[in-house]
């Protein structure tokens, strides 16, 4: 049986480190590295093409330690990216503000760069696969998910986060309805939550509960608020 198995796992065994550095070991060639002259080079074969030769197998005896590491083959690669062509500077314009950004990963998400480099943390971070809607931000007054959006493409853009619709003392309508009608428990959809709502405002959206539910269903309450959040932004919609 376990001859079958080795058998049939064949084809997969010069992808294991053990075998990557036999397969290393069985193509490496002996090369002579003592000093020569030119002359006792020629009688003995050597010319400057096989020495070269010998100086590639020679690098391929180096790598072979980091080889049989496996994973972290790819890590230089990635970081040279990130420390070269894959940085630039932006400036990002959030809540009426210019915020210029140095070094910023071209792979960065709006959310990340919001919370990380901008120490905005009112936008949480909940699934950052876009379905939960904790991090919602307006970009140009409209809502979007801040997680599936990278920040290098939002140069010129008005960003506005939760701590730019209003602050303690002087709230947003929503925000204040949010708290009249209890819309929240834990409060770690709640940003999001009003950030769709205030969105929702300007969409074209029907009048009924139904209509509300389904333009607000981007974002997720794990808490189950539902009722307050909906009585909440029908309050702001019919005073609007
Ligand atoms: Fe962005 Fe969940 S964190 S949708
Ligand atoms: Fe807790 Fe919505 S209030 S997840």
């Amino acid at each position: 049986m376990a001859d079958t198995i080795d058998t049939r796992m064949k084809h997969l065994r010069s992808r294991t480190t053990q075998n990557a550095s036999e397969d290393l070991a069985s193509d490496q060639q002996p090369v002579d590295l003592e000093p020569l002259t030119p002359e006792e080079g020629a009688k003995r074969g050597f010319s400057r093409r096989t020495f070269l030769s010998g100086l590639g197998a020679t690098s391929l005896l180096a790598g072979a330690a980091p080889l049989a590491a496996a994973a972290p083959v790819i890590e230089p690669a990635i970081q040279d990216q990130a420390e070269t062509g894959g940085t630039g500077t932006v400036t990002l314009r959030i809540n009426g503000k210019d915020y210029t950004l140095r070094n910023l990963d071209a792979r960065a998400t709006l959310l990340d760069t919001l919370r990380e480099r901008i120490h905005l943390t009112g936008t949480k971070k909940g699934c950052d696969h876009g379905q939960c809607g904790a991090c919602t931000v307006h970009v140009n007054g409209r809502r979007v998910n801040s997680c599936l959006s990278f920040a290098v493409m939002h140069e010129g853009d008005e960003i506005t986060t939760i701590e730019g619709l209003g602050q303690p003392g002087n709230l947003h309508s929503m925000q204040a309805a949010f708290v009249e009608h209890d819309g929240y428990q834990c409060g770690y959809c709640t940003s999001g939550q009003i950030m769709s709502a205030v969105a929702l405002l300007k969409e074209p959206i029907g009048p009924s509960d139904d209509e509300v539910k389904q333009a607000m269903s981007g974002n997720i309450c794990r808490c189950g608020a539902y009722t307050n959040i909906l009585a909440a932004v029908k309050q702001v919609r019919s005073r609007a």
